[in-house]
């Protein structure tokens, strides 16, 4: 069993098979189409099948692959399993094939029965190929469809070029190690090298035109570092931008709080450094002024360094702030908006922000209270009912926020929506009036992040069929 928060897919690594036995139980179609995978790989193919249809024999005849037996039996498998790097049980018996598990386990040899990952302890992705680039599709076995399907993607995007392109990089990596021993200033190189012309001479073949590329790279004056100040949206990983997803990709350090989705995390690159700075059950934030210090530290060391924000920076997300500390350090920066929760809570709730009949304007609003509690408001404005008011951060101020909108002259049955964790797997929406949604929020256990819509247009929800 697990441990709680272990990932319980498969393990996906990539295995040399040059000149290595491999064992193959089988002699029919699937027999084949994992054969033909492993000869492609320089695998030394062992074929036990009492019947061998035609290309096996052929294969057999050719030298390509032994027939090492007929019928499938423990003594005879347990002679030849030995010292072989993987087994593939393919017979069309899933019984037969499980019988094969089970011995090569015990004897700890990669097993893999074809269409069967239960007894098997590997499986064979869908693969993209493109010269020494694999692209490697698993679904856990469970849904090869799906993986075709993906597949397909990947293999209408992905350049004829692009093993041209990694047999050029590989090949220059002396040169570039040469000249930056530092893994973080190559790193960099590569990537300006992949971002410019000289991806595309290589994945075109041109090498001298690359070359000339790689080493006006490698002659410039070494980079200074920056900040990307990057809204990642409100939590679906679908809604972030090109944008975001480029500099998420590219960072060197990032700086993200407690508000942002483990599932945007993910998208950032594996090798980043990951910063935590926001506030976790006992422990502080970190002041918004070693925030600041943070990233102008990183970034003059040279770093790209990625504030990553839930949202749109620049809407209650201190952006401002920080961009001034950035400009007063004379550190430059780049600013990526990100979906705001209100357009993304209100699109996947199903409520339009405006609405000809009854929403002219939209106001967003905090409804976080100042340090001495006071919700210090518009409330005249706030009152218009012409409009829709989107409330973030009022949950916690949630009765005094309803009370305050009735007493400047709104409606007790005015209506109201909250959307918590909007966009998210696990979104809810609460409806109701102004005099009652504070009662049924605390029923419901509402918790942040939850946005409150306040406004006509929470009548013209719709729901998709
Ligand atoms: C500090 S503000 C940051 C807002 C962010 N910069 C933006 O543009 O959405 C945090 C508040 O945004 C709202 N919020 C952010 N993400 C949300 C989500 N996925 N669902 C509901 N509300 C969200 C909540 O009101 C939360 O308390």
């Amino acid at each position: 069993m697990p441990a709680s928060g272990v990932e319980t897919g498969w393990f996906p690594i990539s295995l040399r098979l040059e000149g290595a036995r491999v064992l193959v139980v089988g002699g029919g179609e699937v027999a084949v189409n994992k054969g033909r995978l492993l000869l492609d790989h320089g695998a030394r193919i062992e074929i036990v099948a009492e019947a061998l249809n035609g290309i096996v024999q052929e294969w057999v005849d050719e030298g390509l692959a032994r027939h090492v037996g007929g019928r499938v039996d423990d003594a005879m498998l347990r002679q030849v399993m030995p010292g072989c790097r993987l087994v593939y049980a393919a017979t069309d018996d899933r019984a037969v094939n499980r019988v094969v598990a089970t011995l090569a386990d015990s004897l700890n040899i990669p097993v893999c029965a074809v269409d069967d990952p239960e007894p098997s302890t590997f499986i064979t992705p869908a693969q993209v190929r493109r010269g020494v680039v694999r692209v490697a599709i698993s679904t856990a076995g469970g849904a090869p469809v799906l993986a075709r399907r993906l597949r397909e993607q990947i293999e209408s995007w992905m350049p004829e070029g692009t093993g041209r392109l990694a047999a050029y990089m590989q090949s220059r990596r002396p040169r570039v190690s040469e000249k930056y021993p530092a893994v973080q200033d190559r790193k960099r190189i590569w990537e300006d090298f992949l971002d410019g012309a000289g991806a595309e001479a290589a994945l075109s073949g041109d090498e001298v035109r690359a070359d000339r590329t790689l080493d006006q790279l490698l002659t410039e004056q070494k980079k200074a570092g920056e900040v990307w100040l990057v809204g990642g949206g409100p939590g679906d990983p679908d809604l972030l931008t090109l944008k975001a997803l480029h500099f998420m990709q590219n960072a060197d350090v990032v700086l993200y709080d407690n508000l942002l989705p483990k599932v945007l995390l993910e998208r950032v690159r594996r090798d980043a450094e990951l910063i935590f700075v926001g506030k976790q059950r006992d422990r502080h934030a970190m002041p918004q002024s070693a925030i600041n210090a943070e990233m102008v530290r990183h970034a003059k060391a040279g770093q790209r360094v990625l504030r990553l924000k839930g949202g749109d920076p620049f809407i209650f997300g201190r952006g401002g702030e920080e961009i001034e500390s950035l400009v007063e350090a004379g550190v430059s920066f780049r600013v990526v908006p990100g979906i705001t929760a209100a357009s993304g809570c209100a699109s996947y709730a199903g409520i339009p922000l405006t609405h000809r009949d009854c929403a002219q304007a939209c106001l967003f609003v905090t409804g976080h209270a100042r340090a001495d509690g006071v919700l210090d408001l518009p409330w005249d404005d706030m009152a218009d009912r012409r409009q829709t008011v989107v409330i973030y951060m009022g949950i916690s101020t949630l009765p005094e926020l309803m009370a305050g909108l009735m007493k400047n002259g709104l409606p007790q049955d005015w209506p109201v929506a909250i959307v918590e964790r909007g966009t998210q797997p696990a979104q809810r929406v609460l409806t109701g009036t102004l005099a009652t949604i504070a009662e049924e929020a605390a029923a419901a256990k509402v918790s942040s992040p939850a946005l409150v819509i306040v406004g006509e247009v929470v009548n013209h929800r719709v729901i998709s069929p």
